[in-house]
């Protein structure tokens, strides 16, 4: 039991896949997921454990943001959690991405203070676990999703005061932004556990293209089975 999820150790598997949106959370474990349980209401942040292809996986909703993500991450590893898996959506700063595309994060650039706190003015830089990235291009080329792997921004607003605000990032090949994974590989490096994360593009700061709700339903599923693939 944790200040945040109602739940004994043996409640959460040692591969837990986060999703920023709870209900996506539920919608991945009612859909993939048998043998289903709920370990975890609280504030609505539902969490699941169950079984993929005879394997235990959990299932944890984490809210937008690195803050919140950090409390569940940090959370997950104090219940025993060894493999965090981040499914989510980002925004694509480069033009060869489309709506849809999957992206897997090498690393995690971020315009938050969050690893000022404890780097001071020295630049930390937030990498994936490598096995469980190869793992993931692995079972990605065998799913037949088309993957790019790189560097990716988390960044502390979604609204940002600046419009141009992103050019920088992408003219360093930063491929999207989204708004978790710095924090949780900079969690997971300390606790030494392993820690990836794999998005789907669902708007992009090039065309100003949004993915319809039909686009956002559908286009999860490639990612959710590449982090599955994983346990
Ligand atoms: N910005 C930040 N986070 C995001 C975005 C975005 O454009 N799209 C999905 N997550």
């Amino acid at each position: 039991m944790t200040i945040h999820i109602a739940a004994q150790p043996e409640d959460i598997a040692e591969t837990v896949l986060l999703p920023g949106d709870p209900l996506r959370a539920k919608g991945i474990a009612d859909k993939l997921l048998t043998e289903v349980t709920c370990y975890n209401e609280v504030r609505g942040m539902l969490g699941y454990t169950g079984t993929y292809r005879g394997k235990r996986v959990s299932v944890q909703g984490t809210g937008m943001g690195m803050p919140t993500t950090a409390i569940y991450a940090h959370e997950l590893i104090a219940l025993g959690a060894k493999r965090l898996i981040r499914v989510g959506t980002c925004g694509a700063y480069q033009p060869h991405l489309n709506i849809g595309d999957v992206i897997i994060a090498m690393t995690a650039s971020t315009d938050s203070a969050i690893n000022q706190h404890i780097f001071g003015q020295k630049d930390y830089a937030p990498a994936a676990h490598f096995p469980l990235l190869l793992k993931a291009v692995e079972a990605a080329k065998a799913l037949g999703v088309a993957v790019t792997v790189g560097n990716i921004l988390s960044s502390d607003s979604f609204y940002n005061a600046h419009s141009e605000h992103w050019h920088k990032w992408a003219e360093y090949g930063v491929l999207g932004v989204e708004m978790e994974s710095s924090a949780l590989y900079t969690l997971a490096a300390k606790h030494q556990v392993e820690a990836l994360t794999i998005l789907t593009v669902s708007d992009s700061l090039v065309t100003g293209k949004v993915a319809s709700a039909e686009e956002r339903q559908h286009s999860f599923d490639p990612m959710a089975k590449i982090a599955l693939a994983l346990v």
